[in-house]
């Protein structure tokens, strides 16, 4: 089965907003990601607006060809949000204001009846709502629970043992990686998987079969910095497909 490659164009945002002008433009970055064949584009509106504003929302749904994945917190004004916009994808995450990125994955289960009403107006507008979790069996049955059509994997974790060469602790995170990409494909659930994934940890990712999409942003902007987006892009969808 193909894999899809969905890029994260938030970090395009945040050196925009650096400056407080309109530069880097991350529209402009989204349609040179489309136009280097990647299979959808991932904005995060974050609560405090750090990076992706709803401007940059209304131009990606007038712009781009390719789907938007939509990145959220469980909030009623996100809400309101992606139902006005109807974007191809929603994927709901954890949002804490102190934190740099997306550290854990959403507690599905721990808040389970409040995210099923959450989910179904948006399920109803034809969103393919997706929960970014962490391996947990509890997690991933939460999500095939109440009725969330996708689970991304928070992959977060692996790749942060892996650059600090903790191999051996890596290696039990990749394997209950694994095992939960396995339990929720048996759970009906599509399986995603993303967060801090480069060239040395994609393929031990990409090589789970169960996995249909990887998200992958921070690296692929800062490689582009030295070597244009679209070469970056092309390289990471060598090793996606290597692992395959
Ligand atoms: N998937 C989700 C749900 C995320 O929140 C992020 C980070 O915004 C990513 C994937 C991509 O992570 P990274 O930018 O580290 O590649």
């Amino acid at each position: 089965m193909a894999l899809r490659l969905g890029v994260n164009i938030d970090h395009v945002a945040t050196v925009r907003n650096a400056r407080g002008g309109a530069l880097p433009d991350p529209v402009r970055a989204a349609l040179l990601v489309e136009a280097a064949g990647a299979d959808g584009i991932t904005a995060h509106l974050r609560e405090d607006r750090r990076h992706i504003r709803d401007a940059d929302i209304d131009a990606l749904m007038a712009a781009l060809r390719i789907p938007l994945n939509f990145e959220m917190a469980a909030t009623a004004e996100m809400q309101a949000i992606a139902l006005r916009h109807r974007p191809h994808a929603v994927c709901l995450v954890p949002e804490r204001r102190e934190e740099r990125t997306t550290e854990g994955g959403l507690d599905v289960a721990g808040d389970a009846a409040r995210l099923a009403d959450f989910i179904a107006p948006l399920r109803e507008a034809g969103a393919r709502v997706s929960m970014f979790i962490g391996h947990e069996a509890r997690q991933i049955e939460a999500s095939a629970r109440i009725g969330a059509a996708v689970v991304e994997l928070h992959t977060g974790h692996y790749c942060d043992l892996m650059a600090e060469g903790r191999g051996a602790e890596a290696e039990v995170e990749l394997s209950a990686l694994a095992q939960g990409a396995a339990l929720a494909h048996d759970l009906g659930l599509e399986v995603h998987a993303g967060h801090g994934l480069s060239y040395d940890t994609v393929g031990a990712v990409a090589a789970f079969p169960q996995v249909m999409e990887l998200n992958i942003g921070h690296f692929l902007i800062g490689e582009a910095i030295f070597r244009g987006l679209a070469p970056a892009i092309e390289e990471m969808r060598r090793h996606m497909e290597a692992a395959r």
